[in-house]
């Protein structure tokens, strides 16, 4: 069992670092489907990171309960300054997420939402399959799943652009937490291999960045 990266020395300045490198854009790829999550009730926030998204969702969704499981002190400590306005609504659990396991006794109510903003990045592909099997059964049948990666796309752009801007972001975190993962993790046939299907999606920066909405079942919520 490896160890996961350390993001605690990014905890106050992650955010700045985002701002510095891509401006609003991953902002805007976190929250392209934040209006398709208005009738969720349980959430799972995997490498949760600093809570700008698990504020936004609970700002936006004034039902919606969250396990958000992370890692790093650090950035669980950001998490709670920037949720305490509905504290009574999340719940933070330091852990590694390949291992973590949800409330399996009987009480416990499925999750209707796996949100993974940037974190499958951290995983191997065989990991983000192993994830995605372990949680399945703990997902209500019209669950949805939010994803947020980077991408290199065909073609040219992918060659020139996309494909050394993750390499440098891989080389940046190694660096910085010790990521060992040096590659995107193929996570679409990870989560297809789960069972889980594709509804929506959308790119950003030509294809660099992309934000998808997974569900359980056929049928989506609207
Ligand atoms: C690149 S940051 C993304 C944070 C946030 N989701 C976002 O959109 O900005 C990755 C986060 O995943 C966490 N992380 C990485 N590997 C992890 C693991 N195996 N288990 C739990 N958390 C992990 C890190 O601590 C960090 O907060």
């Amino acid at each position: 069992m490896n160890r996961p990266p350390n993001f605690n020395r990014l905890g106050g300045l992650y955010r700045w670092l985002e701002m510095a490198s891509f401006g609003p854009w991953l902002w805007w790829c976190r929250c392209a489907f934040l209006a398709d999550l208005g009738a969720c009730r349980r959430a799972l926030i995997l490498g949760d990171g600093d809570g700008r998204f698990t504020a936004r969702l609970l700002r936006a969704n004034p039902n919606v309960h969250i396990d958000a499981v992370d890692a790093s002190l650090a950035m669980l400590q950001s998490l709670g300054r920037r949720a305490a306005p509905h504290a009574g609504r999340v719940r933070t659990h330091l852990a590694d997420a390949r291992y973590w396991q949800p409330d399996a006794t009987p009480a416990a109510q499925p999750y209707d939402l796996v949100v993974t903003h940037f974190f499958l990045d951290c995983l191997t592909t065989p990991e983000v399959q192993a994830l995605a099997a372990r949680f399945h059964p703990a997902l209500s049948p019209d669950a949805l799943w939010l994803v947020s990666e980077f991408a290199v796309p065909p073609g040219w752009y992918g060659h020139l652009v996309a494909r050394p801007v993750v390499c440098g972001l891989y080389l940046a975190f190694g660096w910085l937490t010790g990521l060992t993962v040096r590659a995107l993790p193929d996570h679409s046939s990870a989560l297809d291999a789960s069972g889980l299907i594709l509804r929506k999606s959308r790119t950003w920066l030509a294809g660099l960045l992309v934000s998808e909405l997974w569900s359980a079942t056929p049928s989506i919520r609207p």
